[in-house]
Formats: C-alpha cells, sequence, structure tokens
C-alpha cells in the first residue's frame, strides 16, 4: 500500500492549507483532505521511529492525489520523510470504456448482464455499430481483459461497468432500451436471493425497455429456467417467448462447454408490450439535523441494510461516523460528518436502495421515534 514514514507530527490547526491540498479536520487518527480533483481521508499511525501516514481505503483517490497530499502533509508537519514508496507507482490511466455508477447513463441502447469471457458483448458492438452498449460484470479480471479486447479491436461503442448489474438499471431512462441479454447467469440454487433475475430487476428491465424491446434470458438450468418464467410471468402486457435447444448466433465459452457435456439449453424472450412512465428520480441525500441515539448494531432490512460502524471525535460538536448502508448484496461504505447540519462526507452513488438506506438512517436516528422498525 502507498505509504509514507515520516519523523514526527506537530499540532496542526484544522482547516490548514498546503500547496496543493487543503486538509479540512482531523477526526482522531483520520484526516480529511480536499485537493483540486478530489476529496479523501488520510491517516496516522505511530510507528517505531516516527508516524504512518497512509491513505484510507474507503476514500480512496488516484494515486496521484494521495502523493500530493502525503508531500503537503509532511511539509506542514516540518517533518522529515524517513521512507516512502510512491514516487515508483505509476498511475493506471482511467481507461474511457470504464464508467462508473455515478456517471450518466442516459445514451445506453443494449445492456448485456455478466458477460464474462466478453465473447457476446464484442458481438453485439459489432452487429449494432450504431447502438451504445453497456456491460454490466462483477468480476474484475474478466472486465479487465474485455477492456484490452475492446482497445485491441478499436471499438467506440462499448461502455463496461464494475458493479451488481440488478442495481443499475434503475438508472436507465424508461422506454431506452433496445434489448437486455443475461446470458448464462449463475444460478445460485441454493441462494435464490442471488440470482439476477427477480421481480425488481423484470419490473426495472420492463421499464427502461422500449415498447417492443426484449430481455433474453439463455440458460442451461432448468431449475433457473423454470423458476424465471414464473418470474416474468408474474408482469402483465408482456410477450414471452420459449426456445429449447436452439443454436444462437454466437456460442459463448461456458455454453460451450454446456452442449459438450450434452446438456439442455432454455432461451426466455420477455417482451414489453407497452410504454412504461418515466422516472424522476433525484435522490437527495441531504440531512436536516443532527444524528442522535446512535446505535451501531447492524440494521437488515428488506433490500438495504445500515451498519454504524465506528465514531471519530472531531471536536466537542463534530464527529466522523463510518456506515455501511445500501444494497444488502452490496452496500456502500461511506462516512457523515455529524454536526448541526449533517453530511456525507463523500455522497452514496444515486440509487434506490442507498436512498432507502439514507431515508431510514434519519429516521433512526433522529431522536423521536424508537430504534426498531
Ligand atoms: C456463468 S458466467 C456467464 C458469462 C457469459 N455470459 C457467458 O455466457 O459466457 C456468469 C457471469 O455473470 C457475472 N455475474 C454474476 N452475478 C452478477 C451480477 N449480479 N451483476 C453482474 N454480473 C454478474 C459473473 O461474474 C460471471 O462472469
Amino acid at each position: 500500500m502507498p505509504h509514507i514514514i515520516i519523523d514526527k507530527i506537530t499540532p496542526l490547526s484544522f482547516p490548514v492549507k498546503g500547496e496543493n491540498c487543503e486538509f479540512l479536520f482531523k477526526a482522531e487518527n483520520l484526516i480529511a483532505v480536499q485537493t483540486q480533483n478530489a476529496k479523501f481521508l488520510i491517516q496516522t499511525r505511530k510507528h517505531k521511529n516516527g508516524y504512518l501516514v497512509k491513505y484510507d481505503k474507503i476514500t480512496r483517490p488516484l494515486i496521484s492525489e494521495i502523493k500530493k497530499a502525503y508531500i503537503d502533509f509532511a511539509k506542514l508537519n516540518n517533518a522529515k520523510i524517513l521512507f516512502e514508496n510512491i514516487s515508483g507507482i505509476k498511475e493506471k490511466l482511467p481507461n474511457k470504456n470504464l464508467i462508473n455508477i455515478t456517471d450518466d447513463l442516459s445514451n445506453i441502447d443494449i445492456v448485456e448482464v455478466g458477460f464474462g469471457s466478453g465473447r457476446h458483448l464484442i458481438h453485439l458492438a459489432k452487429k449494432y455499430p450504431d447502438k451504445t452498449i453497456l456491460g454490466i460484470e462483477i468480476h474484475k479480471p474478466s472486465i479487465e481483459q474485455v477492456l484490452r479486447r475492446i482497445e485491441h479491436e478499436k471499438l467506440t461503442n462499448i461502455k463496461i461497468i464494475n458493479h451488481d448489474a440488478r442495481l443499475i438499471l434503475s438508472k436507465i431512462p424508461s422506454n431506452k432500451l433496445h434489448s437486455i441479454y443475461v446470458h448464462f447467469p449463475v444460478p445460485w440454487d441454493k441462494k435464490e436471493h442471488r440470482r439476477v433475475i427477480n421481480s425488481d430487476f423484470i419490473n426495472e428491465a420492463k421499464r427502461a425497455l422500449q415498447k417492443n424491446g426484449f430481455l433474453h434470458l439463455r440458460t442451461d438450468s432448468e431449475n433457473y429456467f423454470e423458476y424465471s418464467l414464473k418470474k416474468f410471468l408474474e408482469f402483465n402486457k408482456i410477450d414471452i417467448e420459449v426456445k429449447k435447444n436452439i443454436p444462437y448466433e454466437i456460442t459463448s465459452k461456458y455454453e460451450e462447454r454446456w452442449i459438450k457435456q450434452g446438456k439442455n439449453i432454455y432461451d426466455i424472450y420477455m417482451k414489453s408490450l407497452e410504454i412504461s412512465p418515466e422516472i424522476k428520480e433525484t435522490f437527495d441525500f441531504s440531512f436536516e439535523k443532527r444524528l442522535v441515539n446512535l446505535d451501531f448494531t447492524p440494521k437488515v432490512y428488506n433490500n438495504f441494510v445500515i451498519h454504524l460502524e465506528k465514531e471519530f471525535k472531531i471536536d466537542d460538536a463534530k464527529s466522523l461516523i463510518r456506515a455501511t448502508i445500501g444494497n444488502f448484496n452490496r452496500p456502500e461504505h461511506i462516512y457523515i460528518v455529524n454536526c448541526e447540519k449533517p453530511y456525507y462526507f463523500k455522497l452514496p452513488a444515486p440509487i434506490k436502495d442507498n436512498y432507502l438506506a439514507h431515508i431510514e438512517l434519519k429516521r433512526l436516528f433522529n431522536g423521536q421515534i424508537s430504534n426498531s422498525k
């Protein structure tokens, strides 16, 4: 981990400006840093003959920003740098095809969920050169590999996001998508709640699809096929087409394996037959008043969790709370500055489950209602 060791720490009064950074406040061993491009925390800890300074993983910015903070911090403390391992670290340049959950998704036309080795994703990009394809994948090595292929093939119409697909569709405008592909999703026979196909996902997919747009599920699991068919049939104004053992335009790595084993392959095409209402969700993550009666036991709800983990004192009137909030399967680690009018040190991603957790968090710790749901 990129860090430095300095020989001393002198008492600083915050906020204090360095050459390239402003140090906003200190909460026990955490120090808040603002640079022109980023806002993050660094940590200090006593270390043999000096003090170790490292970055905080939750708010981690680019290495270039961390370097600025370390250097300014050492200077402000009039400290000598006894050790550093940052000058040799080369920044991995952000890849223009890799986007973030906070980016605008209103120009996406086609979505592929869990693209794995990316064969079908690349095929889609070539088949539809005028459409923008979004690939959503949780497995980082697959993403790295596919990004390299996109660059090699000079494809300009693919965007990739490293996130849980179940949370992303809610960010796509209504009636926008031409198609959504879910090919060979993990069947999760013993953990149904982890399946990509569920009622919420289908609901969001149907809303985001154009009228006559379709979702294509292809699976080798009879169990998953039957489960999904039942889930699709919970919905109205849809057309369902089912196929069995029909070759598809491209064979994925997984499919090759299943075909060799003589397994059956099932397809479900769910077409949306209606125009869905527009969504106008702007998530307001503000707080009105100080959070009180803090309770550090995890709270688990149907779709989300709230877990206040630790409180760090800033001064008599302020503290920094580290917490986990949001979707049960993909919660977010965040910090809240708790004061007269609290605020998130960095805003949570603007998605529904984070917002629901935020509303509940305010309700729980407003000092009026008991902490039980
Ligand atoms: C069995 S593989 C199939 C890959 C590819 N579609 C194919 O047909 O070869 C399932 C893929 O889905 C990804 N995945 C599983 N759950 C996911 C989720 N919730 N969101 C996005 N990707 C997911 C996995 O990382 C894995 O790469």
